[in-house]
């Protein structure tokens, strides 16, 4: 799963690339509530090691291949669709979130769930909220920042992912 995020921890750079590690679900709901049969899972599906470790190292690797270092950290996803104020920016930092998105989390949850193995990269495409005196965020700019990583997010996502494990016999 990819993402466009806001950058929280202060060393982030618009451009950079993050591996997921773990997130936090601040989205006001949980996207596995509702009608549940055993086809889809366990009731109360662990969420223990969400992010794949190996397909994590897999991601840095890559990344070390193709010339760079991708960081890695804890995402924390809102609904939307406004962008984060200033306060919830630094409430968040101490909740221990290092970027803030939209997104990936109900997807992650659902494939977990079902048995897949789930990794994830956010594209930090700006610092989340703003300094006092700055310019305003716009979407613009969250795209414009995307299309210059997409190179790089390129050599993360490119190759395969799937070990002869993961194929069903
Ligand atoms: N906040 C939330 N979602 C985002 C951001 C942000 O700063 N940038 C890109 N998606």
């Amino acid at each position: 799963v990819t993402n466009a995020a806001g950058g929280i921890r202060p060393e982030f750079q618009p451009g950079d690339l993050m591996v997921i590690d773990d997130h936090i679900n601040f989205m006001g709901v949980n996207p596995l509530v509702g009608a549940w049969e055993p086809t889809l899972g366990p009731q109360f599906p662990d969420q223990s090691r969400l992010y794949d470790s190996e397909l994590r190292d897999l991601l840095h690797r890559r990344a070390r291949e193709a010339g760079f270092e991708a960081a890695h950290g804890v995402y924390l996803a809102t609904s939307g669709p406004a962008y984060e104020t200033p306060a919830e920016v630094a409430a968040f930092a101490r909740l221990g979130a290092n970027a803030v998105g939209m997104s990936t989390v109900p997807e992650a949850m659902l494939a977990n769930r079902l048995g897949l193995r789930v990794c994830a990269v956010s594209c930090i495409s700006n610092r989340a909220a703003r300094a006092q005196g700055a310019a305003t965020l716009s979407h613009q700019e969250v795209i414009e920042a995307t299309r210059q990583a997409a190179p790089r997010m390129q050599a993360l996502l490119t190759g395969k992912f799937a070990t002869a494990d993961d194929v069903p016999d």
